[in-house]
């Protein structure tokens, strides 16, 4: 840990060191971490040597090179629509208030206190005027400031509050509704981190006409795994027709034709620049928006067909039509964990990871 406290450039340097040396723990012999990689397009070779995924110092180098840099997404502006509302969470490994104060901004605050450390929200989700830390009852208004000190007439005259208001990332930026932070201030917009990600977003914002909101209620899991398995498994479409055999002999069973599930296996990972990527693959049949298929009815061939007719409208047919290799509307599958898993996710770094 004491790596991750010094410089920037000392810091790697040890790492690698750690990295390299036999002694610590024996498990990295000599192997340099540019071995640790090997991609040869030219010979159509690609291996990681899986001590990337198990080293804990090689996670440590990864919460320094990759973390610290990023945009990562702390959460979505629909999830507090109201003056006071929050979501407490972990984003990268730190616990942060995503709320939106009484000035109608939405913040990020990290939830502890500057007093001595201590959690200052443990609710999940709520609404509220203030924060007040069960430990000495500092209290910090909802935009962050610290506006109570029980006992602070016995401190110094240097203390002043307002150096004691919550922290936030040094860097904030949402774009349509995500909201990103970034703990690195000179990192590049987030638009342009984004690179072909963007697109995307579009395609599930665009898709409806009221806008966008996140439907409450949580599925929480987790796994003891590295946290570039999750990442990697949610573009690995190869493993499906066989860890999910059941739910392609289910899609048979309920009529989907087994050669619109043979095309399926067309589908492809795809990489969306800077360190982004996306799977696609052809609909096995319909989507709620865009393409009516049989067994959504009858009765709802109507309705969609006008969905999608007014898509057509406002983004022109291109956008619509099924035409593998460009994003479209047609394309998006219901789930769309499915299609941004990917992305770094609001808790993908913990601990458990090594
Ligand atoms: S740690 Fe929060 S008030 Fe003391
Ligand atoms: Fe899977």
């Amino acid at each position: 840990m004491d790596c991750v406290r010094l410089a920037h450039g000392r810091s790697e340097a040890r790492m690698l060191n750690w990295v390299k040396a036999p002694k610590e723990g024996g498990t990295m012999g000599n192997l340099a971490l540019e071995d640790l990689v090997i991609d040869n397009t030219a010979d159509g070779l690609f291996r990681v040597n899986r001590r990337v995924f198990t080293h804990p110092h090689i996670l440590e180098l990864e919460h320094h090179r990759v973390f610290e840099h990023s945009w990562i997404y702390a959460g979505h502006e629909s999830e507090v629509p109201q003056p006071g509302d929050f979501r407490a969470r972990k984003v990268a490994g730190r616990p942060v208030i995503l709320v939106r104060g009484s000035d109608g901004q939405v913040r990020v605050l990290l939830n502890t206190c500057t007093h001595r450390g201590s959690l200052v929200c443990r609710q999940p989700s709520g609404t509220a005027n203030s924060f007040q830390c069960p430990y000495h009852a500092w209290t910090f208004s909802n935009q962050g400031e610290l506006i109570g000190v029980p006992g602070e007439e016995a401190y110094s005259a240097a203390f002043d509050r307002r150096d004691l208001a919550l922290a936030t990332a040094p860097r904030l930026e949402s774009y349509r509704g995500f909201v990103f932070i970034s703990f690195d201030p000179d990192i590049e917009g987030l638009v342009e981190y984004l690179a072909g990600a963007r697109e995307y977003l579009d395609l599930v914002c665009d898709q409806s006409e009221a806008g966008m909101e996140i439907v409450s209620g949580t599925q929480l899991y987790s796994m003891r795994a590295n946290w570039k398995l999750l990442v990697e498994n949610s573009i690995d479409g190869y493993h499906a027709p066989v860890t999910h055999q059941r739910y392609f002999g289910f899609l048979t069973e309920v009529g989907i034709d087994p050669g619109v599930l043979q095309r399926r296996r067309l589908g492809r990972g795809k990489s969306l620049g800077n360190g982004h990527a996306v799977i696609e693959f052809q609909p096995v049949g319909g989507r709620p928006i865009a393409d009516w298929a049989p067994w959504f009815g009858e009765a709802r061939k109507a309705e969609l067909e006008a969905i999608r007719q007014r898509l057509e409208e406002r983004f022109g047919s291109a956008r619509v039509q099924h035409d593998p290799g460009e994003p479209q509307f047609a394309h998006l599958s219901q789930p769309h964990r499915e299609r941004y898993r990917g992305h770094h996710g609001a808790d993908l770094l913990s601990r458990d990871c090594g």
